[in-house]
């Protein structure tokens, strides 16, 4: 019997899983068994050329039709958005007993334990492949793939607009804004940047991971969130001297004292897997304790691999696998114990705009060692008459908090020019 489809979005996601479907159609139903078709659409504009065959498929003027159609099994959700339109449709679509398929981060970064909950009470499925890292099939591989490991950490990059941007400022030396402008013109960035570059796409990417890989319940509010906006020329010029590079990085890590979740950018080793990924590539990593770290690397967002993802996961439902959406049933999802500022330890990198006066370097290194923190390495570079200099350090461990504290006492000197700036290092 086919799998009927209705599909709200034609976007960039949208056109593309009806072109998958379309071209591609022998081949899937060797694979799952039995056709696919897509029987009702909608988007907001029904005279919009899309360069996509409708032909055939029934047009829906309100997207939240689809949920009520007697012939759709499985409602596509690629509108976007935690609330509005996607959020309304996927919970009528689950009470209605359709599955879901979507690649909608945001809507389960917020919602997804009571979702994951609704398609179990209602006998459906909700699937999210394309949610994280588009291409990449990390959902399925921490679900189903690795479920025997004991998996510590999930860790990377995982917004390619951020790696775009940063790998461009590092092989140009130009400037945040000045990249930024030229990643909106090129379509890597949106109009309104701020969920990329202010790293909330990435948080909400990484409590899902962290969900599937620890068995606990997305927890957005648990992520300490720094962006790239900060990011100077000068930074990217100072690492690679240190023989680093700096990525945004999502990282959750699974402690005996709770589990951390951040974002922020971060020093990463040359010459490691993690910091080859260029341009607007996304990459996690698994560590999975003697089994060591899988590592996945993949177009992240784009048409062609996000379409795919979620044409993978309708063949999942075709065939029938429809087991619970974070790989187990959502009731054994808990409220992970979060681990604290000060319990957390890293080595950072550390520069500071300072006059060149005396005592300038004997005041910053007195606030450090109040707070027991000591220097690996340091750096003192610009030297124009009259011109603040620079000075960079790298520390051993230190707790992040006692960074903060340090940071905040050089801060006050009135030889400092601007605030400090902070990146941790992160563990190869
Ligand atoms: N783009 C990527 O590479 C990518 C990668 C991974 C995940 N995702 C996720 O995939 C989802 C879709 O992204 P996208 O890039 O395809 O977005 P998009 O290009 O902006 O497309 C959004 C679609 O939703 C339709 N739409 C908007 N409001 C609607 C409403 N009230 N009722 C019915 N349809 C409505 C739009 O209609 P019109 O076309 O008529 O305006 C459009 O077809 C998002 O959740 C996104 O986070 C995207």
């Amino acid at each position: 019997m086919t799998l009927r489809v209705g599909i709200a979005g034609l976007g960039t996601v949208g056109a593309g899983v009806v072109k998958v479907l379309r071209s591609k159609r022998r081949e899937l139903v060797a694979r799952a068994g039995r056709d696919i078709e897509i029987v009702a659409a909608s988007a907001r504009d029904s005279a919009k050329d899309r360069g996509i065959d409708l032909s055939g498929i029934a047009w829906e003027k309100d997207a939240l039709s689809l949920a009520a159609r007697s012939d759709v099994d499985v409602v596509v959700e690629l509108v976007g958005g935690e609330e509005g339109v996607a959020r309304q449709l996927v919970e009528r679509a689950l009470n209605a007993h359709k599955h879901v398929v979507t690649a909608n981060k945001a809507l389960l970064a917020h919602h997804g334990k009571a979702l994951a909950a609704s398609s179990e009470r209602n006998g459906v499925a909700l699937k999210f492949e394309a949610a994280i890292c588009g291409g990449i099939p990390i959902v399925k591989a921490l679900r189903e793939s690795l479920i025997s490991y004991d998996i510590g950490a999930v860790r990377g990059i995982l917004n390619g607009t951020c790696n775009f941007i940063l790998t461009q400022m590092e092989s140009t030396g130009r400037a945040f804004a000045d990249v930024l402008t030229e990643a909106q013109a090129l379509g890597y960035a949106e109009a309104d940047p701020t969920l990329d570059v202010g790293g909330g796409d990435t948080a909400h990417k990484l409590c899902l991971l962290a969900s599937l890989a620890f068995g606990t319940e997305p927890d957005l509010d648990g992520i300490e969130l720094t962006g790239i906006q900060g990011v100077r020329p000068a930074d990217i010029a100072f690492a690679r001297e240190f023989g680093f590079r700096i990525k945004l990085l999502g990282v959750a890590r699974r402690t005996k004292d709770g589990i951390e979740q951040r974002v922020h950018p971060a020093m990463v080793r040359a010459g490691t897997p993690l910091a080859a990924v260029g341009s607007s590539f996304n990459a996690v990593v698994a560590d999975a304790g003697e089994a060591g770290p899988f590592f996945f690397e993949g177009r992240g967002a784009g048409q062609s691999p996000t379409a795919s993802a979620v044409v993978s996961d309708l063949v999942d439902v075709a065939r029938g696998a429809l087991g619970p959406a974070f790989g187990r049933p959502a009731a054994e999802l808990v409220a992970p114990r979060r681990l604290g500022s000060d319990i957390r330890s890293s080595a950072y990198y550390l520069r500071f705009q300072v006059l060149d006066v005396p005592g300038v370097m004997a005041e910053i290194s007195r606030h450090l060692a109040n707070e027991k923190i000591s220097i690996e390495s340091m750096l003192q570079r610009g030297r124009a008459p009259g011109e603040p200099v620079a000075i960079v350090m790298i520390t051993h461990d230190a707790s992040h908090s006692a960074v903060v504290r340090a940071l905040k006492a050089i801060a006050a000197s009135d030889k400092v020019s601007e605030a400090p700036c902070m990146i941790p290092m992160e563990p190869v």
